[in-house]
């Protein structure tokens, strides 16, 4: 039977008080962390693998190991942006169990050297940001934080800031900025968090998810976390399962679970009488694969994802069934990021929007199948070569729509021309008069 590491108890009526959360051992890996030495704690960390649960799966310990030792000041900071589209997976955490979030946080904090601490959540979690906030003002109370925090030398104050609405400020440096009062644009790394972030000072900065994990790193011990998962990627994930499914929801699985088991079986698969034309791994920013039996049975784990061609993310999958045409499938990605791009560098900010307007001569049948061949070359310019990945977050997926797709848009082009009068249709060139086929080096660069 698959570990639960969230769900066995996330319905548990009352789950969000401090009184429910005590019952069932809360804040009791708080008293052990302040027991051990905070580089025992990273250790316990390292061990267990953990790899961040928001999208780009960095090892947890690892990036905590880089921050500096010493007495200056330090930051935790919990990413609770969760803007991606397809991802609403620390929502229903965050709700249902605050305070494994608050205690998940005061460990970590402890074990970096950080005294404050914050959870960056987006505007739009209004009901979460309330919730959170009586969690804390509960834990404060009870003295899990403050000043000595269960008597101890240690005290750590921990705030909820509430974004302000931009998909952009879920990126981490973008972040640091809005919750300094700023304007939230990303900022060019190096220095990376971990040594020059929040106020200048050494800032450790993890996901909603991959906090709520370290009371159960200590619980179990790093080794043994170890085992749940595979390998390369141990734990379990919430999955968060949307689109053209039956039961669409948020799902515990052990990383490695077939992909079928969760679309399939979880998610109950597409609707009567349709089949799965392609879904995004982990949310809008993944490359697609096709809902073919080679993709459905791979592992859903990191590593299995990335060798597929795409990329687990925040594990956010989203189905596309064939009733779906693919061109508005990559209309609503590519107007979604450009919508969302800050305008700081030019490949993002012009190749969004000109991806933008290819897809609408497609639509408007003034297009050519040759504007195929313009598109994934906007792509592949704005590939590595931006200040934050969100510029290839929207190059990514529709590189992989072209590749896996491209006799459906050539197909829409046709008809979109027919439809709308707008001259005889193009006659569609053979891959040998179009030139060498490149569209394999789309789909191979990582996030
Ligand atoms: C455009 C963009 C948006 C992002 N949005 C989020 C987000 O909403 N939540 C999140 O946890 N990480 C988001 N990330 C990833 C963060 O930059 C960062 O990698 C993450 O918070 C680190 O936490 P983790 O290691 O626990 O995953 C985003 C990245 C980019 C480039
Ligand atoms: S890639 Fe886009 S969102 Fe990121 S910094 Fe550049 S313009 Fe801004």
């Amino acid at each position: 039977m698959s570990t639960l590491l969230f769900y066995d108890e996330i319905d548990k009526p009352g789950l969000a008080s401090l009184s429910t959360y005590h019952d069932i051992g809360g804040y009791s890996m708080l008293r052990k962390a302040l027991d051990m030495e905070p580089q025992a704690i990273i250790e316990q960390l390292l061990a267990s693998n953990v790899r961040g649960r928001g999208g780009a799966g960095f090892a947890m310990g690892r990036k905590a190991s880089f921050l500096p030792k010493g007495d200056m000041d330090k930051y935790l900071v919990c990413n609770a942006d969760e803007s991606e589209p397809g991802t609403f997976k620390d929502r229903e955490l965050m709700q249902k169990n605050p305070h494994l979030l608050i205690e998940g946080m005061a460990i970590a904090s402890y074990a970096i050297g950080a005294s404050r601490a914050y959870i960056f959540i987006r505007g739009e979690y209004m009901h979460q940001a309330d919730v959170l906030d009586a969690a804390i003002a509960e834990a404060r109370e009870a003295g899990f934080l403050g000043d000595r925090v269960m008597g101890s030398d240690y005290s750590l104050e921990l705030w909820v800031h509430r974004g302000a609405g931009a998909y952009i400020c879920g990126e981490e440096t973008a972040l640091l900025d809005a919750l300094e009062g700023k304007r939230g644009n990303p900022r060019l790394k190096p220095p990376f968090p971990a040594i020059e972030g929040l106020y200048q000072g050494p800032t450790l900065i993890n996901n909603v998810e991959t906090l709520m994990n370290v009371p159960h790193i200590l619980r179990m011990g790093g080794e043994k976390f170890a085992e749940i998962g595979t390998s390369g990627s141990t734990g379990t994930k919430v999955v968060c399962v949307s689109g053209c499914v039956r039961r669409p929801g948020n799902y515990e699985v052990e990383l490695g679970t077939p992909t079928r088991d969760i679309i399939y079986g979880l998610a109950g698969g597409p609707p009567e009488g349709r089949k799965i034309k392609c879904w995004f791994p982990g949310g809008s920013s993944a490359p697609v694969l096709p809902g073919t039996d080679e993709y459905m049975d791979l592992p859903f784990d990191f590593e299995s994802i990335a060798e597929a061609g795409s990329m687990l993310g925040s594990a956010a999958i989203i189905i596309v069934d064939d009733s779906v045409p693919i061109v508005d499938v990559a209309l609503k990605t590519a107007k979604f990021y450009r919508h969302e791009s800050c305008g700081k560098c030019t490949p993002c900010r012009e190749g969004t929007n000109w991806t933008v307007k290819m897809l609408e001569r497609i639509e408007n049948g003034q297009a050519t199948p040759m504007d195929l061949d313009i598109m994934a070359s906007v792509c592949d310019q704005i590939l590595g070569n931006c200040l934050c990945v969100l510029g290839d977050a929207m190059a990514m997926p529709i590189s992989s729509m072209i590749k896996h797709f491209r006799e459906e848009f050539e197909e829409h082009i046709e008809m979109a021309r027919e439809r709308n009068g707008l001259g005889a249709a193009i006659p569609v060139m053979n891959r040998d008069e179009r030139g060498p086929d490149r569209s394999a080096e789309y789909s191979a660069v990582g996030h």
